[in-house]
């Protein structure tokens, strides 16, 4: 039986990746995808998240979401995925139109709804889904698990202390760390080691299909921030951590712990804090990824790009 999941994204060059990964994946069954404001603005994430399932032939429905933090001033990543969020011309422009319906709306509805539990893969900021929470407590018994790219054991990205996604909402993503959910956390600690070198985005190109091609195009594009400030060899495929531990858990350490995010202005705004030896007593509901199999990892991307067009 596929897993039944609804993937919240910013899309964004990784999520883009993260998205058609989950399609190709027989083992997973995409109900609906929920766009968030992040990278760039809702817009684009949408139209974004659009573009993609158009190309790749698939009418999942696309439910538009929160247009910004629920505090915080809106940030965007748009130098790392370009002014569109995903400056790939050979993904045309959408044919297909988001639904009326909200993301929350959306999400509410269908968890309520289900008689099974459901996956929610995040690799956005998190408002989408703590608004949801706080209109509807009741769907944590509906959902199985919440998978995330966020946070990190270490340094952040978008400031010294904080990962971007954590950093556009660290109110929201507090009420999700808060939940009484199963949760695994990607931080900025793991998917720092999931770097497209030159060899892998090779491979990807090797494949011979149009995915491929165009993937490594958009890996290459995704680079230069990566090369240039922080001199990786390739860029850091953040997102896509989340569906490859759906698929194939395996390929990483994970350790439970409970995490919070710092909310208070100053030098930490948006930085996960990390209870690893419980100091605190609280419950501990995330498995924090910890370290990956890099090269599991980027079979597994390969090998799933070869299924589609
Ligand atoms: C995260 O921020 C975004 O730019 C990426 O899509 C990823 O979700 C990495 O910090
Ligand atoms: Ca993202």
């Amino acid at each position: 039986m596929a897993i039944p999941v609804i993937m919240d994204c910013d899309p964004g060059i990784d999520d883009a990746f993260s998205l058609a990964m989950a399609i190709a994946a027989d083992d997973l069954n995409i109900l609906g995808v929920t766009t968030t404001y992040g990278n760039v603005g809702l817009s684009y994430t949408t139209a974004n998240a659009l573009r993609i399932l158009d190309w790749f032939g698939s009418d999942i429905p696309v439910y538009p979401g929160i247009d910004r933090a629920l505090l915080g001033k809106l940030v965007d990543a748009s130098e790392y995925h370009g002014a569109t969020g995903l400056e790939a011309p050979e993904i045309g422009p959408p044919t297909n139109s988001p639904q009326a319906e909200d993301a929350v709306s959306f999400l509410i509805r269908t968890l309520q709804a289900s008689q099974e539990k459901i996956t929610i893969v995040a690799s956005g900021p998190l408002t989408n889904l703590a608004v949801m929470l706080r209109l509807a407590p009741d769907v944590t018994s509906k959902i199985e698990r919440i998978v995330f790219m966020g946070g990190s054991t270490d340094y952040g990205n978008d400031s010294p202390a904080a990962e971007f996604n954590m950093l556009c909402d660290p109110h929201a993503a507090q009420i999700i760390l808060d939940a009484n959910v199963p949760k695994t956390m990607f931080g900025l600690n793991v998917t720092h080691q999931a770097i497209a070198t030159p060899a892998r985005v090779r491979a990807m190109r090797d494949l011979g299909n149009d995915t491929g091609r165009v993937f490594a195009d958009m890996s290459v594009f995704f680079e230069k921030v990566y090369r240039e400030r922080y001199g990786f060899e390739g860029s850091a495929l953040h997102d896509p951590c989340t569906v490859a531990w759906l698929l194939k858990p395996e390929l990483f350490e994970t350790r439970r712990m409970r995490v919070d995010v710092e909310t208070n202005s100053g030098l930490s705004f948006g930085r996960t804090v990390h209870d690893i030896w419980n100091i605190a007593g609280n419950s501990c509901h995330t498995d924090v990824a910890l370290n990956a199999n890099v090269d599991g990892f980027f079979a597994l991307l390969t090998d799933l790009l070869s299924r589609l067009r």
